[in-house]
């Protein structure tokens, strides 16, 4: 049998095979940020079709993350309900389920457009050539209660019946935003040396783990390096990477931090349509895989079976996370266990992406291309 399909746990959380969903938000929550039928169908279709360990897309642990109409929540008891009938649908099909914390900081601008709230981030930079949308700073008692409502967060997972939580900490949004020196220019404790800029992911683990208790599997997904000049740079997103293990996060997936030029300077990068462009985070993975004690998780444009069997094989990771491809076919794990070892047919148009910009549904649109 392939290493892929072997068995692995993370802290507590047994997982059949090596195969994770990377968090994937549908926009598909009702208005009021809960769980809906087609939601359900989804996650069943992604557990019937072999996913070891699916992430949700982001859920928002405070009304001041939140970046997109239509996206969960977790900010609230109300949600539990909704998110146990989504687990409990995944457990029959014999998958796992975690739930993705997230808060937006200054990317929630956008959405706040013609309303009469702004945005908090860690700083407000004067003069940004990357970000002109409206933000301000926050206050230390604002960062403490964003701590407590990941804490909050992660507590209400575990009772809507998560097998574990991921913080969203890579790509644009807050944790994010506090690990760069280029959007983290606070001078007090929480901003400054590597440690400091740390500082808000160590809270944030130390408030889950009182809140979840001692068993509970609490996943990082990491930006270890920023995608322009002056930002985050991998010496020290691998350090970073390193100490968060240390504190107790109990899996690493490794991605882009802050992004750049688009999608090259992104986490979702096109056209990858040769075994070139795969795997293109995977030298991040590896390096950081060598420093840490704890499972990382590989994801970036990995396409092709052996690639992946490759990178478990290597010890270059110990789980393998696809997005894009499993909009497309949802069920490829069980295709490739049966021994159908064909490539993703995901040719990374990004067109599934667009159309959730444009304020629709998840949905694999590359025929319509
Ligand atoms: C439609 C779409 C929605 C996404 N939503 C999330 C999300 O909610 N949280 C997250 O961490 N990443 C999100 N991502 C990024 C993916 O998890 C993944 O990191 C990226 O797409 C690269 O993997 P892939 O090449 O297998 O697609 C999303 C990507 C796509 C295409």
């Amino acid at each position: 049998m392939s290493i892929l399909f072997q068995p692995m746990k993370i802290r507590s959380m047994e997982l059949r095979n090596r195969f994770v969903r990377s968090a994937t938000c549908d926009c598909l929550a009702d208005g009021t940020g809960h769980v809906s039928e087609k939601q359900i169908k989804i996650f069943v279709e992604l557990a019937k079709g072999g996913v070891g360990l699916i992430v949700t897309g982001i859920a928002y642990v405070h009304h001041s993350g939140q970046i997109l109409t239509n996206q969960n929540s977790i900010a609230g008891d109300d949600c539990i309900a909704g998110f146990k009938k989504l687990t409990a649908n995944v457990h029959d099909q014999g998958g796992k389920v975690a739930l993705q914390l997230f808060h937006g900081g200054r990317d929630r601008a956008e959405f706040l457009r013609g309303k009469n709230e702004q945005a908090i981030a860690p700083s407000f930079i004067q003069n940004d050539p990357y970000f002109t949308e409206e933000y301000r700073s926050m206050t230390q008692d604002e960062i403490w209660d964003i701590i407590g409502a990941f804490g909050d967060g992660a507590k209400r997972a575990g009772e809507a019946g998560f097998d574990a939580v991921q913080l969203h900490a890579a790509h644009a949004f807050l944790p994010s935003q506090f690990l760069s020196p280029y959007t983290n220019r606070r001078s007090d404790e929480w901003g400054g040396s590597l440690e400091n800029r740390l500082r808000f992911h160590r809270e944030i683990y130390q408030d889950i783990r009182a809140k979840v208790g001692a068993d509970y599997p609490v996943l990082i997904k990491l930006g270890v390096q920023d995608g322009f000049p002056g930002g985050l740079e991998f010496s020290e997103g691998k350090q970073a990477a390193r100490l968060l293990s240390q504190w107790g996060y109990d899996a690493l997936e490794i991605s882009q931090g802050l992004r750049g030029e688009w999608y090259e300077g992104t986490e979702f990068r096109s056209k990858i349509d040769c075994l070139d462009r795969e795997g293109y985070f995977r030298n991040w993975c590896k390096e950081v895989k060598s420093e840490v004690n704890v499972p990382t998780i590989m994801v970036g444009g990995l396409r092709t079976f052996e690639l992946m069997e490759e990178v478990i094989e290597k010890c270059e990771a110990d789980f393998v996370s696809l997005s894009r491809p499993l909009i497309k076919e949802p069920g490829i794990i069980n295709e490739w266990k049966s021994g159908n070892r064909h490539g993703a047919t995901c040719i990374s148009c990004n067109m599934c992406l667009e159309a959730l910009r444009d304020g629709e549904e998840l949905q694999c649109k590359q025929q319509a291309s």
